[in-house]
């Protein structure tokens, strides 16, 4: 085997690089000069030729040296630094690892740039493969990143590379040496094409012809826009409020059956299909979440899935996190918004003994200490002056509050008459303010909103908060060191912070939050439809929003690091977000808005029933059942009673 070195460096490609050419094939019966105008040839066809390029070839590297010196010379003058990476000669596997750290440099290349060239030289199979497997194990090679493969194996030994040149930019060059003829076929592997399938030859380069290019082919076509092949992708979803997930039996499907998912979301991966010509099979993960990276790097929920390779993307959108955009790649932005509080409207509730409602306790109490008190004053003063035993009229002040005759005796004295008049001054006020209030109570109910801001949460002392489980929320919940939010996240331990996923929403705002001890705290457009959901169950308003909006995020649909599918994902994205189409197919469902503004006080026209009013009875039929009781110990005790009586 030769000695092997690897030489990797950086140039503009011009008219002048072409020289680079000598380098690509040292031996003398080099199809070089061919190889090098065909690469030139696919290359001058780009519009943005003039993209950096990247070499990596594992030719012996003397006249490699002597072509970098003059590259060199004519690219700094352009303020285009050159770096060589020194070959290395090494025996047994020294090229792979030396390969693993310029892959890494591709990588960071590719990202720094807007495009770059990479062409790969080799006529050795397990450099090639080596080189493919591991460019798409790193996630070296972008979109625009366009790579020329470059060799003289045939290609039925080229199977290694199928995934490299099917799902990424790339383009095989096959140059070939016949006993008469030498030319350069130019092959392009379809994306999700079988792996028995050979590279299509799009072109043919020969001395003598230049090109020859088949119909309507082009040069590092732009294959993920639309699928030829009608590809069936796996697409992770999760159950949304509006939204449906039902198995059904499908012969044809992998496991006998197969998910049916409608709603929103599954008009736009439908849309999205259409768009790109591909059929989809919907898939759930297995906790049933969007998820977050764990401490031990892995991902859970449908993020998981796709860093995990399991679906080739996930078709729900995404809330975008920092975490999660350097985990995969994400298209245009399909949704923005906020998070909302959403809490129980406990106040609608109606409350039978709301008529007590108009006085505090402490005035109900006031009211009863004043009674007695100018009950006592009078018996006092007709005591000490008069008679020994209860005067007529002692009862007086019990009936001005009852608002009955009063009994105005004559022989009392001025300033009884006073206090009596002071009283009835007293029970007026009293009794209007009552009746007012009592009635303006059954026309207007006040109805709390106590929760606006995560602060009114934080400071009440025992409501709990329902957030998203694996969620960007939940995970910048986890992550943060200071400030409200590590305040909120401290609640765990208080056991008033827990995390659900998607499917449980429903059950919680059923039980926990429309108990008023719960709230939850999710994006605006799940809770709007959860609460849209309960009020056409329902009928009326239970639950009310807050009027702040925090942790705003956009999301988008998310597949793996450098997959190509968002190339074409991405602009239909942009379409659905910006027609409008998206966001009018999530918010058209029945009474979306109805309930985005519940007033505080509520005005009722209706007539009382007897749920309003059952707490007067009960009390009326209270007293009665007492003063029944009363009169029946009275009958009992009457001889003595009587006998009491006759002493007087
Ligand atoms: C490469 O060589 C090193 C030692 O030089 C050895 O430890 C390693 O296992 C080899 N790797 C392969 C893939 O042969
Ligand atoms: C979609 O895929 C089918 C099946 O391979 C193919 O016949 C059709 O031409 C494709 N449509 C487009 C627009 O490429």
């Amino acid at each position: 085997m030769v000695a092997v070195a690897l030489l990797t460096w950086l140039f503009f490609l011009n008219t002048q690089s072409l020289r680079s050419a000598a380098l690509l094939r040292q031996s003398s019966e080099s199809t070089a000069p061919e190889a090098l105008a065909a690469v030139q040839g696919v290359w001058a066809s780009q519009r943005q030729y003039q993209c950096p390029a990247l070499l990596l070839s594992d030719n012996p590297s003397q006249v490699a040296l002597t072509f970098v010196k003059e590259a060199e010379e004519k690219l700094s003058p352009r303020g285009i630094a050159v770096f060589l990476a020194a070959p290395q000669h090494t025996q047994g596997n020294g090229t792979l690892v030396y390969l693993k750290g310029t892959i890494d440099k591709v990588r960071q290349m590719g990202g720094a740039w807007h495009c770059l060239l990479v062409v790969v030289v080799s006529d050795d199979p397990a450099f090639l493969s080596d080189f493919a497997q591991r460019s798409l194990r790193r996630h070296a090679l972008r979109w625009s990143t366009r790579i020329l493969v470059l060799t003289r194996l045939p290609l039925t030994h080229l199977g290694d590379l199928h995934g490299l040149l099917s799902n990424r930019n790339a383009m095989l060059l096959l140059a070939h040496r016949g006993q008469k003829t030498r030319d350069v076929g130019v092959y392009v592997a379809m994306p999700f094409s079988p792996i028995t399938k050979l590279p299509n030859r799009v072109a043919s380069w020969s001395p003598s012809k230049t090109w020859t290019q088949t119909l309507q082919s082009q040069f590092f076509p732009d294959k993920f826009i639309v699928f030829a092949s009608a590809p069936t992708l796996t697409v992770a979803v999760e159950l949304m409020p509006h939204h449906s997930l039902t198995w059904v039996d499908d012969p044809l499907a992998k496991e006998g059956r197969r998910l049916v998912y409608t709603g929103a979301l599954d008009k736009s991966v439908t849309y999205l299909a259409k768009a790109m010509n591909f059929t989809h099979r919907y898939v759930l993960s297995s906790d049933r979440t969007f998820g977050t990276i764990m401490p031990d790097g892995s991902w859970t929920g449908m993020m998981g899935m796709v860093v995990r390779e399991e679906v080739d993307f996930g078709g729900v959108p995404f809330m975008l996190s920092p975490a999660r955009a350097a985990a995969g790649d994400y298209t245009a932005m399909m949704w923005t918004g906020n998070v909302m509080i959403l809490g129980g409207l406990g106040g609608l509730k109606i409350d039978p003994w709301g008529f007590l409602l108009p006085f505090t306790l402490i005035v109900w109490a006031a009211a009863l200490t004043a009674l007695l008190s100018v009950l006592a004053l009078l018996e006092i003063f007709s005591f000490s002056l008069s008679s020994k035993t209860l005067h007529r009229g002692a009862f007086s002040p019990v009936r001005v509050l009852l608002q009955q005759d009063v009994v105005w005796p004559a022989e009392w004295w001025w300033w009884e008459r006073l206090v009596l008049g002071l009283w009835m001054l007293t029970t007026l006020v009293l009794t209007r303010s009552y009746a007012g209030n009592l009635m303006s109570l059954l026309a207007v109910r006040y109805v709390p909103q106590p929760f606006q801001t995560l602060r009114d949460v934080l400071d009440h002392p025992s409501v709990a908060m329902i957030w998203q489980k694996y969620s960007k929320n939940e995970e910048f919940l986890r992550g943060v060191q200071s400030g409200m939010f590590r305040e909120v996240a401290d609640l765990e331990k208080k056991g008033r912070l827990k995390f659900n996923t998607q499917t449980q929403f429903s059950n919680s705002l059923d039980t926990l939050v429309r108990a008023g001890d719960h709230v939850l705290v999710e994006i605006d457009t799940t809770v709007k439809n959860l609460m849209a959901l309960d009020v056409s169950k329902k009928g009326r308003c239970d639950f009310y929003l807050s009027r702040d909006g925090f942790l705003p995020f956009s999301s988008s649909i998310i597949s793996q690091k450098t997959n190509p599918i968002i190339q074409g994902l991405s602009p239909r994205v942009m379409a659905l977000t910006e027609s409008g189409l998206f966001r009018y197919w999530m918010q058209d469902v029945p009474n979306f808005t109805r309930c985005n503004n519940v007033p505080k006080k509520v005005a009722f026209s209706t007539t009382l029933s007897f749920t309003n009013l059952w707490g007067v009875f009960a009390l009326l039929a209270g007293g009665l059942t007492a003063a029944l009781v009363v009169w029946c110990l009275e009958l009992l005790n009457l001889p003595t009673k009587k006998s009491s009586w006759k002493t007087v």
